[in-house]
């Protein structure tokens, strides 16, 4: 069974997984004996240098898992994760060559089984990388997945997938795990934090997500970030803010085909622009 590569956003570049291994749900093996010392040295690197900067910046919910996620001195087998993880909220984690076509992404989810792609960034992306890989899946997204009502939504959110390929609505739905799976924040009794894995996997944007005057910081709305676009290669123009997870899964519980009905002709609205009825919080004003 032969599937097709995948590219991610609109990018020319050549996939960069290998995909002639991947059974017919994408998913492959990890090979965890392939991976080189230099590799496993690199992924320490960037667990130790985000460990660091998580802290005061990251929700406790994410924290917490993380601490308790022995994954920070070499490159973690995926089968320890998915048996903590499985203990915890019955998920798992399975291998994939790299990105996966939504349908396949969306089953996968729906089954409680979330993809981390096997293959590391090189030396040089030690800073930036526009395509997910293993450390920001592993370190971005796993943790939370030990959050019982996270854990849910996620869930939902793939059940939610496959409804919305139906409705022709996967633009507006991909905008949802955008600002939130992505890019979300949290407000909490210590102030604003970041849950959003491509915020916690990356440097630059941890160090100013809170505290940078510039981006807008909008209270969560279920028809504004549906409608709201997105920029994949830079800093985010605008972040949305929930109060928690509750709020996010009881949100998003609704039926969304009369939504999608109501939102599919609206024009979209631009990242970076505030708009009527947007409620608007400040940024934080001390670095933590
Ligand atoms: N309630 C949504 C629907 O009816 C499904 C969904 C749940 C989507 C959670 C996203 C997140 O389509
Ligand atoms: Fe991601």
């Amino acid at each position: 069974m032969t599937v097709t590569p995948v590219t991610y956003g609109e990018s020319k570049r050549p996939p960069r997984g290998d995909y002639s291994t991947a059974r017919a749900d994408y998913t492959c093996d990890q090979a965890w004996g392939g991976y080189t010392p230099a590799q496993h040295d690199l992924y320490a690197r960037l667990f130790a240098r985000q460990l660091r900067l998580v802290q005061g910046r990251a929700c406790d919910e994410y924290l917490r898992a993380l601490a308790h996620l022995d994954m920070g001195e070499r490159i973690p087998r995926f089968e320890d994760v998915s048996r903590s993880l499985g203990r915890a909220t019955g998920w798992q984690i399975v291998a994939v060559p790299g990105l996966i076509p939504e349908e396949a992404f969306f089953r996968l989810l729906s089954q409680r089984r979330f993809p981390v792609t096997v293959w590391l960034r090189t030396p040089q992306e030690f800073d930036y990388i526009v395509e997910p890989d293993l450390f920001h899946d592993l370190f971005g997204h796993v943790p939370l997945l030990f959050d019982p009502v996270f854990a849910d939504y996620m869930q939902a959110y793939g059940q939610g997938g496959l409804k919305a390929l139906r409705h022709n609505a996967l633009e507006l739905l991909a905008r949802l795990y955008w600002y939130t799976v992505e890019f979300g924040l949290i407000d909490t009794a210590q102030g604003l934090r970041v849950y959003g894995a491509g915020i916690l996997s990356s440097p630059g944007e941890l160090e100013r997500a809170l505290v940078h005057p510039a981006p807008l910081r909008i209270g969560f709305d279920l028809r504004r970030v549906l409608r709201t676009r997105y920029e994949i290669d830079d800093f985010q123009k605008t972040y949305f803010v929930v109060d928690g997870f509750g709020q996010l899964f009881g949100e998003t519980a609704q039926d969304f085909a009369p939504i999608y009905e109501q939102l599919l002709p609206l024009p979209p609205l631009q990242a970076g622009r505030a708009g009527p009825g947007d409620r608007l919080y400040g940024a934080v004003a001390a670095p933590c």
